[in-house]
């Protein structure tokens, strides 16, 4: 699907930020954020039939898919500045935003910042907590590891933990090829901006538009007991579950997440 390079005001503190994003159809905005370490390319399925009842705005964040690396660290707060400049630049003040994982981590930083600005929240495969201290030391050895050799290592370890098992090997092939084109600064950047976000658990009775909540019931990543919990602490929030899906339903149930999705304004 051909994308449009966005070059915007700046992040705080970084001299530029450059977003490839992809726009179809007309309508309410909503923005679909993808996780880590992933692309745009992984709400595919949904782009069509969204498209029929969204402009659908899907890009690729910094360092990840089409998107060079910003070139200072951002934190996710930045990032959903940056996006919300994308959004400024294509005259969007109202939108929709959906998130999977790493992308819902940053629908939670974008309530923090701009919730006036967001119409519905979908949440998908994602938590509100923040990271462990073990998570955290983690995330910082993944991030060294990509700086000195490259995030090949994820594209070898990661599919089989995020689909869930008996996966097809198509869907396997295609994890592995977004990840490859992830750039080690893109990795390194945000592992640190995961690992330093704060706990989004504060704000979820405090979310006051429709939210749905999407959660794989194989998920090996976000238990689905935490999206229960999750989804319970959100006043009338929906949870569709994606009963075949590990972390991957936009992927693994397409046609749950897009109809989970349809329902958001
Ligand atoms: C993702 O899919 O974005 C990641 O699993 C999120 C995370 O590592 O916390």
């Amino acid at each position: 699907m051909e994308t449009k390079l966005w070059r915007g005001p700046p992040f705080p503190g970084v001299k530029w930020a450059a977003m490839e994003f992809l726009e179809r159809g007309t309508g309410p905005a909503l923005l679909l954020v993808h996780g880590f370490p992933l692309d745009g390319g992984t709400w595919e399925a949904q782009v069509g039939p969204l498209s029929g009842r969204f402009r659908v705005i899907v890009p690729d964040l910094p360092g990840f898919g089409k998107s060079p690396p910003s070139p200072a660290a951002a934190s996710l707060d930045d990032q959903a500045r940056a996006l919300l400049s994308l959004l400024d630049s294509l005259g969007v003040t109202t939108f929709a935003a959906a998130g999977h994982s790493m992308g819902g981590y940053i629908v939670f930083a974008l309530h923090r910042i701009a919730p006036q600005r967001l119409s519905g929240i979908g949440l998908v495969s994602t938590r509100a907590k923040a990271d462990s201290d073990d998570a955290r030391k983690g995330r910082e050895e993944t991030a060294q590891r990509a700086l000195r050799e490259g995030p090949g290592f994820l594209a070898d370890s990661m599919p089989a933990r995020l689909a869930a098992d008996g996966a097809p090997p198509e869907l396997l092939d295609r994890l592995r090829s977004i990840m490859r084109r992830a750039t080690p600064e893109g990795v390194a950047a945000a592992s640190r901006a995961m690992a330093s976000r704060p706990d989004a658990t504060p704000q979820l009775g405090r979310i006051a538009i429709p939210t749905i909540v999407v959660a794989g019931r194989k998920d090996k990543i976000v238990p689905p007991s935490e999206s229960e919990t999750m989804a319970a602490a959100i006043p009338g929030a929906g949870l569709a579950w994606c009963e075949r899906s590990g972390h991957m339903p936009m992927m693994e149930e397409p046609e749950v997440v897009t109809g989970a999705l349809l329902k958001l304004r």
